[in-house]
């Protein structure tokens, strides 16, 4: 059965992530948190409760992005609430901004919201941030049909849901068509840590690929409903350790010191980390060839 949006698992797997992060060394002092297809913001919320429940030496810059202006203002709702009654709201930060994550950044006209990069600049906001989270909408045509539940149809907007559809592409690339764009996003505001939620391992699988094959990550790994330290060893599905117990619930994807940071290594070669950013960029090849044709015909 596909699940609503801010359903239990999603909670364990941010909790699961924000506890490894209270023990992290070397976190920079100001910790950017982008939550992608933010929804009611729950996300950066929970993030901020749990990371000051924990630690207190960072100081958490948490950005919810969402399309939907009825999702926005639910969020702001939350948000505000959330600092009138909550231990650790008035510590760090949650914005929140309009965006359209799907279209392309460098678009260089759009009739509807702002592409990501576009709304970024237009706010005055970072351009690079530590942590990326999605919950996007990840449920195919034929499953929203077969698989929700009325109850669920009736209550949470399709845009939530279902992401838009497109002649040119089958039912499962529908169901997968944010992760590509998320995975770009990653790289373009060098995430050090993507934690992306997925429906099911099949599209786990499909979304760890992709993640591969761009070729900027150190480590993927696919966490359970209960991904806890305390659960199952993992076990391996097409080389990637799947951690945890219950159904696959996210990606989780690390770089440089995002390694550090989930305690999968000890030290990172910052250096060959930042090389192979630079490289994934299409045209980076041709800017190296350039650049060393330059070199050699320097007097
Ligand atoms: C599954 S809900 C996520 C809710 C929230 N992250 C959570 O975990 O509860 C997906 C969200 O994606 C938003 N969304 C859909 N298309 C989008 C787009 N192109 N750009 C940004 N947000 C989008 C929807 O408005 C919705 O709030």
């Amino acid at each position: 059965m596909a699940d609503v949006p801010g359903r239990q698992d999603t909670a364990a797997s941010i909790t699961h992530l924000v506890r490894l992060l209270r023990d992290a060394p070397k976190l920079p002092p100001e910790l950017r948190l982008l939550d992608l297809c933010t929804g009611t913001g729950c996300i950066p919320l929970l993030f901020r409760h749990e990371l000051y429940a924990g630690r207190d030496d960072v100081e958490l810059r948490a950005l919810g992005v969402d399309i939907s202006d009825k999702a926005l203002h639910l969020a702001h709702w939350n948000t505000e609430r959330a600092h009138r009654n909550t231990a650790y709201a008035r510590k760090g930060q949650v914005q929140l901004i309009k965006a359209d994550v799907l279209i392309n950044p460098y678009a260089d006209a759009v009739a509807g919201p702002l592409p990501l990069k576009a709304a970024l600049n237009h706010n005055g906001l970072p351009t690079h941030w530590d942590i990326l989270i999605s919950n996007p909408p990840y449920i195919s045509p034929s499953e929203y049909w077969k698989t929700t539940t009325r109850s669920v149809r009736g209550y949470e907007p399709k845009l939530a849901l279902v992401p838009p559809s497109q002649p040119d592409k089958n039912d499962t690339q529908l169901g997968d068509m944010f992760y590509p764009r998320l995975i770009s996003i990653a790289r373009d505001v060098e995430a050090k840590i993507a934690l992306l939620e997925i429906a099911d391992l099949a599209q786990a699988l499909r979304v760890a690929q992709l993640a591969r094959k761009r070729g900027i990550f150190d480590g993927i790994e696919i966490w359970r409903e209960d991904p806890g330290p305390t659960t199952g060893a993992a076990t391996d599905h097409n080389g990637f350790p799947v951690c945890g117990e219950g159904n696959a619930r996210s990606v989780v994807c690390w770089r440089g010191l995002g390694a550090l940071w989930l305690g999968k290594a000890n030290a990172v070669a910052e250096q060959d980390d930042a090389w192979r950013l630079f490289q994934s960029y299409p045209g980076s090849l041709f800017l190296t060839l350039q650049s060393e044709l330059l070199t050699s015909l320097k007097p």
